[in-house]
């Protein structure tokens, strides 16, 4: 199997034989072997670092408790109301906890205010001191992404930390935004797209400000078609959760760039969680799918929500995460673990193709970050 790019920039997956997103789904030996066959298919056209990161010192082992002190600090996590219920919560609400230990004035935001109002009160039972609230944002909505930046503009002066943390796995229809685009792409890629281009005055104002981008390993079965991102014409619930990650990691690297070349001052990186126990699946395509079924039948493989956080936070935090670096999981085919270096699918690093999806979601967007030169 080969990946290649095809007419008007589209980067295509050719397949020779069983298609890596056929084998991880439908593998006939069982849920269970399709999970980690599937896994291990995916990386085996996975290099271990891309040549950008190789010769980078590995990272030594790193917990929550070595999140600097963050006091004066501010910082924004979208998502961040899924507190544990079960063996269950979301990443963002670890995120949201430990950046408040660690002293930042906190703001979480997603839609479901009595959760967010839920998460808040917690986290002020677990850290007394928390600086923490909770902003209503729908980020498939344009309309609400831009109000919520409104709010945010004229209740601050600058932020610090971005953690680009919500996310949504498709259900199996087909779903539309507000906006009338496809649900998924609309929430991941284009609603973070969106926000960060309105919050750069308050990130360019920041104490050296980062933005974190969570994509997943699943970012290596994406496809990028310009000519069908908002629409999900050919909608496959994975395909299009694949799709919106590569696209989130592009934009990663592209803000990077873009960065560097016009001086913004902000650092862009990219994060993920491995695989974690978390409402995703149960929120998305639900328990009878395959990924539904490995919640079920393959606990193990799931590492706990507050570890699956962690390379989020190293990039968020750590004196030593690098503009433009990409962290996951040091362990098993990248499942769980410590943050270690993440590999990188040779798409995600295609310039040319994260100029055009910049370009193509900034006419979608309706919002612009200025030029590169
Ligand atoms: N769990 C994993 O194994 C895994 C693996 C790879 C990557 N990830 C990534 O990790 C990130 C966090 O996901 P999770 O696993 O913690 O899932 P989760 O438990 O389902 O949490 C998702 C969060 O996103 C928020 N959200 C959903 N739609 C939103 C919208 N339209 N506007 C604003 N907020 C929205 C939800 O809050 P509301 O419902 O209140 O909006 C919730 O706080 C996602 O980007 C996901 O793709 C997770």
């Amino acid at each position: 199997m080969t990946d290649s790019s095809g007419e008007n920039g589209t980067i295509k997956t050719r397949s020779s034989g069983l298609s890596r997103r056929s084998f991880m789904r439908y593998s006939t030996v069982g849920a269970g072997v399709a999970a980690v066959g599937g896994a291990i298919a995916v990386r085996a056209n996975m290099p271990p670092l891309s040549p950008r990161q190789q010769g980078l010192p590995s990272i030594p082992d790193w917990t929550a408790a070595d999140i600097p002190s963050l006091q004066g600090r501010s910082a924004l996590v979208t998502g961040g109301n899924g507190y544990p219920e079960g063996d269950r919560s979301g990443l963002g609400y670890h995120d949201a906890l430990q950046l408040a230990r660690a002293g930042a004035d906190v703001t979480i935001a997603s839609r479901k205010q009595e959760r967010g109002e839920e998460a808040v009160r917690r986290i002020k039972v677990a850290v007394p001191s928390a600086l923490i609230r909770f902003e209503p944002l729908d980020l498939s909505d344009l309309l609400s992404v831009a109000s919520f930046a409104d709010r945010m503009r004229a209740s601050r002066k600058n932020l610090d930390i971005l953690v680009n943390n919500a996310g949504v796995m498709g259900r199996k229809n087909r779903e539309m935004s507000a906006n009338g685009f496809e649900r998924v792409f609309a929430t991941n890629a284009l609603g973070h797209f969106a926000l960060t281009a309105r919050l750069l005055p308050l990130l360019s104002q920041g104490n050296s400000p980062r933005v974190v981008w969570v994509s997943s390993s699943r970012a290596f079965m994406g496809t990028i078609n310009p000519a069908d991102l908002p629409l999900g014409r050919d909608y496959d619930y994975g395909a299009a959760y694949d799709n919106s990650k590569l696209a989130i990691l592009m934009l990663a690297f592209e803000m990077q760039r873009r960065s560097a070349a016009e001086g913004w001052g902000i650092s862009a990186m990219a994060s993920h969680p491995g695989i974690a126990r978390t409402n995703l699946v149960p929120d998305g395509p639900g328990f009878d799918s395959l990924e539904g079924r490995n919640h079920r039948y393959l606990p193990f493989l799931f590492q706990p929500p507050a570890q699956g956080a962690l390379p989020t936070l190293y990039a968020a935090t750590s004196p030593q995460a690098v503009a433009g670096g990409y962290y996951g999981p040091n362990g098993f085919l990248g499942l769980g673990g410590l943050p270690g270096w993440a590999g990188i699918p040779e798409k995600a690093d295609d310039q040319q193709a994260g100029t055009r999806l910049w370009a193509t979601l900034e006419q979608l967007g309706n919002v612009t970050f200025g030029r590169m030169s």
